[in-house]
């Protein structure tokens, strides 16, 4: 397993446009890709999965330990799932 992390503290910097296209582009390669927005702005969930956050988010496996499992969502994608960012998101500071 790789780990990609695409981070950038400037909005508008093509973070989350990047990710997309990185991740369509593995896929496309053969590979089996998780993205995992941790942007509560959730444009890559949302606006671009448009795949929303379900009952187990991401807040809740940084905070209180939820299995991150039951917070992956499929997309319409074969081999590419998400774990779409959350408002919990908003109240982690780093
Ligand atoms: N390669 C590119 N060329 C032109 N515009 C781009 C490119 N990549 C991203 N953008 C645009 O820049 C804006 C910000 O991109 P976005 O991926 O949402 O940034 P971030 O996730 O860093 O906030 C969007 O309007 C997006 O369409
Ligand atoms: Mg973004």
């Amino acid at each position: 397993m790789r780990i990609i992390s695409l981070t950038n503290l400037k909005g508008g910097s093509a973070k989350s446009t990047t990710t997309f296209n990185l991740a369509g582009s593995l896929v496309e390669a053969g590979f089996r890709v998780l993205c995992i927005d941790i942007d509560p702005q959730k444009t890559l969930g949302e606006a671009f999965f448009g795949v929303y956050a379900g009952e187990n988010t991401l807040s809740s496996v940084l905070i209180n330990d939820s299995m991150i499992g039951a917070a992956i969502r499929p997309t319409s994608f074969e081999n590419l799932q998400v774990i779409p960012a959350d408002d919990g998101l908003k109240g982690i500071k780093s």
